[in-house]
């Protein structure tokens, strides 16, 4: 074991401290049940402790003076302790999330660290423009950091989710206050190790675990963040957004829920988009907001396709996460794991036809059995809700326009994916369909320079890429008069 699991607490103003009541609260190990650790439980004092420290960095620190170079130095700094650091980080993330460690060493560790590596780079190379206006003046704008923002970010990619936050945020200058969310606050607490040790200054980023209706509303309700971005459910994003507004109308930034499509036309390389079905729904135990967990094949290849793809999904290996031949490790929580089962149940009862899994994959830890329901109907609970978890449903069609109007018919607009060998096909698609990110013979591809956000109830604002300056920054207009 690489992981060394101890006693979690806050990190306010650069201090490891206990939340003001003295309260603790317990994370699990979605694999085996067990506790792993107590973790000190912010509240609204204590995310007040670290606005205060947040916003004294941002307007006084030595954060406020340092250039844009070399606060990318320091991000160099922290991305090269993570890659140092990277295989201790993978068990710990497997160890509170049930991910399988083949996916943290080599999605959610590389992803890590290329986000904060992006950053880093880009952290001086944020600038305004000059403009040509009408009569004798000069009209510049200045690209300025937002300010205090408070991050609050979900348990499906821990640390992953941390890096779209905090990368650009830093990279702009703000200073931050990090709510990590509840089942998985470990590895944001390793983090914030890691920034005291690349030489961060007090107050820039302040780590509040806690639950979200106390510590998580008291940031979107705090007097004095500026913005907040969050990730997670749909409906908790309405609320955030009603806090902000009912507060201070601090910015807001939202990436949200998803029931994607994954469309797989009958001209398209079947074995390929198999894989990409599978990878598509599978990747993550199906915790992934992008899933493609509406898959919709056309008609002629379906019985061929589906019969392919519930073969590889009964060959899928499920189990121990620190395995590293596991393929599948186990759901996030016990909350979770109920709420897939009734999701499944669900599907069974409104008359779907289950193709294969769909129960408990295992006595002991929330594991469950890759699951492929067929005779879905658009209607149905499983073709519309999200499920976030390994049960894909499967729905046909005849001809493409059929299929557009469809695909579209979601509150969601988070991603699709699109298997065909006709590009014109392949572009159309990509055209057509109300989502923020289009996959075209390819699923969950990612990389800190591309955008990923939605359209709908997906949410709004772009992460990763330059998109995400315009989360963090805000413009200024300067007029200087010439004469
Ligand atoms: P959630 O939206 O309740 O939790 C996400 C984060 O928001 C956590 O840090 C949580 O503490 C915080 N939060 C919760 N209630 C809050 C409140 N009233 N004010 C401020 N912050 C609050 O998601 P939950 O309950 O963990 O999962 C429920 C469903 O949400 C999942 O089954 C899935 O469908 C969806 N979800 C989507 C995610 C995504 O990546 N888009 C991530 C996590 C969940
Ligand atoms: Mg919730």
């Amino acid at each position: 074991m690489k992981a060394k699991i101890k006693p979690g607490k806050l990190l306010i103003n650069n201090e490891w401290c206990e939340a003001q009541s003295g309260k603790r609260f317990e994370v699990t190990n979605p694999a085996t049940e067990e506790v792993l650790a107590t973790v000190a439980e912010g509240d609204a004092p204590d995310v007040d402790r670290a606005v205060t420290a947040a916003r004294r960095a941002f307007e006084e620190g030595p954060w406020k003076k340092m250039s844009a170079r070399d606060r990318g130095r320091i991000l160099y700094r922290f991305a090269g302790l993570l890659d140092k650091n990277r295989d201790e980080l993978a068990e710990l993330e497997t160890l509170n999330n049930g991910k399988p460690i083949r996916e943290t060493t080599q999605a959610d560790l590389p992803l890590t660290i290329d986000a904060f590596e992006y950053y880093a780079g880009l952290a001086d190379k944020i600038h305004g423009d000059t403009l040509p206006v009408n009569g004798n003046y000069f009209n510049y704008t200045l690209r300025e950091p937002a300010g205090v923002v408070g991050q609050i970010i979900p348990w499906n990619f821990p640390l992953l989710m941390a890096a779209w936050k905090l990368g650009p945020a830093l990279a702009t200058g703000c200073t931050v206050v990090l709510k990590p969310a509840e089942q998985t606050p470990l590895t944001a607490l390793r983090l914030g190790e890691l920034l005291l040790e690349a030489g961060l200054p007090p107050g820039v980023v302040n780590i509040v675990p806690g639950f979200g209706p106390t510590a998580g509303a008291a940031v979107a309700r705090h007097m004095d963040i500026d913005k907040v971005a969050f990730t997670g459910s749909t409906d908790v994003g309405k609320l955030i957004m009603k806090m902000a507004a009912e507060s201070n109308l601090k910015r807001v930034s939202l990436e949200l829920g998803g029931k994607a499509p994954n469309i797989i036309f009958a001209d398209c390389d079947i074995d390929a988009a198999v894989n990409g079905a599978m990878q598509g729904i599978f990747f993550n135990q199906g915790e992934v907001c992008c899933a493609g967990s509406r898959l919709f094949i056309e008609e002629k290849v379906k019985e061929e396709f589906l019969s392919k793809l519930k073969t590889r999904a009964e060959q899928k290996l499920v189990g121990d996460p620190l395995d590293p031949r596991t393929e599948m490790g186990a759901q996030a929580s016990a909350e979770q794991f109920h709420k897939i089962l009734g999701y499944i149940k669900k599907g069974k009862d409104e008359g779907a036809r289950l193709l294969t899994g769909g129960e408990a994959a295992a006595e002991r830890g929330y594991f469950i059995k890759p699951t492929v329901f067929d005779g879905v109907t658009d209607e149905m609970a499983i073709a519309r809700e999200e499920i976030f978890g390994p049960v894909v449903s499967a729905l046909s069609f005849k001809n493409i326009d059929e299929l557009t109007r469809r695909a579209n018919n979601t509150i969601y607009g988070l991603s699709a994916g699109v298997w065909t060998r006709d590009i014109g096909k392949a572009h159309r698609m990509a055209k057509e369909i109300k989502a923020g990110t289009i996959w075209i013979n390819c699923y969950n591809c990612f990389d800190a320079a591309s955008p990923f956000g939605g359209f709908k109830q997906s949410g709004f604002g772009r992460e990763l890429g330059k998109y995400a300056l315009e989360l963090y920054t805000q413009v200024k207009s300067v007029w200087v008069a010439m004469d």
